[in-house]
């Protein structure tokens, strides 16, 4: 990708969150929260546990709604009020806790909710599968993430934490158009997994999509994002941009020390 293209991509901001504020019960998650996110950009989104980094995401990805505040797409406010209208809108999130289908196979993972089938012109529910056309996109795909699963047939059940998170992070490849938020998508794997989430992260970055990354691992914040936020006990407590050099002062801030 040019320079220039680059540039011109860094400077839209895809996401704009503003006074988000939710809360569960007596808990408040989030407290008045602002962030943003541009093309072309990895945010870390940073926080101890308990910080409201997961509701945050969730209240972005339709899984949760907020109770104050505004969601704009491409500086459009927009209502998300279901997991599927944010994946119409081309956010596609890796949740931390996977949301895999444990009875389905990774193909049938990858397109539960949006299977390809014909003819067109059937209703969905009268149409046939086109299976071996999905199968073969995420073979392609897990191959070209070098995830190498005992039996492609198999349902996700049987695999590893690792695999089961390169299958999640790998989905949300193939479906990305605008906003790929990932929450801790690094956290069950070994060191050579993680390398490959690490790069398919930056690939997606080079693509034009504008990225969350919740992480713990500072070596993959400096590494990877161009902006960090920080989150604690739902509220945004700094936002800087993270270098080798600042890291003790981005754990001080999440810690709060
Ligand atoms: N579905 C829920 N019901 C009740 N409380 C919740 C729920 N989800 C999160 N919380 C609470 O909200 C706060 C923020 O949680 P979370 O967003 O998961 O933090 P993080 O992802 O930063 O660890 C915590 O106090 C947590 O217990
Ligand atoms: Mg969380």
């Amino acid at each position: 990708m040019s320079g220039s293209m680059e540039l011109k991509s860094s400077s839209a901001p895809v996401l704009t969150v503003q006074h988000a504020t939710k809360r569960f019960g007596p808990v408040l998650a989030l407290d008045d929260v602002d962030i943003q996110a541009c093309a072309g950009e990895v945010l870390a989104l940073l926080g101890d546990n308990g910080a409201g980094k997961s509701t945050m995401i969730k209240c972005i990805s339709g899984v949760h709604q907020l109770d104050e505040g505004e969601i704009c797409l491409n500086g459009v406010p927009t209502a998300i009020r279901s997991p599927g209208n944010a994946r119409e809108a081309g956010i596609e999130t890796v949740y931390q806790d996977l949301a895999l289908f444990d009875n389905l196979t990774p193909s049938q993972n990858f397109y539960a909710g949006r299977e390809l089938s014909y003819p067109a012109w059937l209703p969905l529910g009268l149409r046939f599968m086109k299976s071996r056309e999905m199968e073969r996109v995420t073979a392609e795909v897990l191959n070209r993430l070098r995830v190498i699963l005992p039996k492609p047939d198999a349902t996700v059940a049987l695999m590893s934490g690792g695999q089961r998170q390169a299958v999640a992070v790998a989905r949300a490849t193939v479906f990305a158009r605008k906003l790929v938020i990932l929450d801790e998508p690094t956290a069950a794997l070994g060191l050579r997994e993680a390398r490959k989430v690490l790069d398919l992260i930056a690939q997606l970055r080079d693509e034009g999509n504008a990225v969350i990354l919740i992480t713990h691992n500072m070596e993959h914040v400096t590494e990877l994002a161009s902006r960090a936020i920080v989150l604690r006990q739902g509220r945004k407590v700094g936002e800087l941009l993270p270098t080798k050099e600042n890291q003790q002062e981005l754990v001080s801030m999440i810690v709060g020390a």
